[in-house]
């Protein structure tokens, strides 16, 4: 009888131990998960890369996000640079210019994407960012103080995150 009591109470701990040990695997697991599950932990602007990826957990799909966010903020700023005059009027008919080319580029970049065409990808969506760069140093060239910089930064960003999110698909 002592005998069986014994066997009994040590497989009950034998079981307490095996369920804690389930659990503690479970709760590391989901917090394992929900790190992964972060695409944008080590992308260079994690803040503004969440804003606009919103949630979405597949990096092909947070790309895809990105790349179509940049296209509409490329063609509001677009829109905003036709209202200058005077001395801005020139350069923000350059930046017209890079804006264009920008959103060509990103347009390319989507189909780059369904190609799966990585290398396409990146050298259309680094034309982008670098037109954003190119609208802003002609501010800089003419001495003039850029009123885009709050925009061309931002758009600089979005396209540096977009960059870093296709290193995570194939
Ligand atoms: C954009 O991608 C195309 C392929 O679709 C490629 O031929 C072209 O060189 C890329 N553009 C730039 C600026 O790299």
């Amino acid at each position: 009888m002592a005998l069986i009591n014994h066997t009994k109470s040590f497989s009950m701990v034998f079981l307490a131990m095996a369920i804690l040990l389930f659990l503690a695997g479970e709760a590391q697991g989901r917090g394992l998960r929900r790190r992964g599950g972060d695409v944008c932990g080590r992308a260079d602007y994690p803040g503004l890369c969440r804003a606009v990826v919103k949630g979405q957990k597949n990096p092909y799909a947070a790309t895809q996000a990105t790349v179509k966010r940049l296209i509409a903020e490329t063609v509001a700023a677009k829109k905003a640079a036709v209202k200058g005059a005077g001395k801005y009027k020139q350069v923000l008919g350059v930046c017209l210019e890079n804006y264009g080319d920008a959103l060509s580029s990103l347009k390319t970049s989507l189909s780059n994407m369904k190609s799966r065409d990585k290398g396409g990808f990146n050298s259309n969506l680094s034309a982008a960012l670098t037109d954003y760069e190119t609208c802003e140093d002609t501010f800089s060239e003419m001495g003039i103080r850029s009123p885009l910089a709050n925009t061309n930064a931002r758009l600089r960003h979005i396209a540096d995150n977009g960059l870093y999110l296709a290193t995570l698909w194939r």
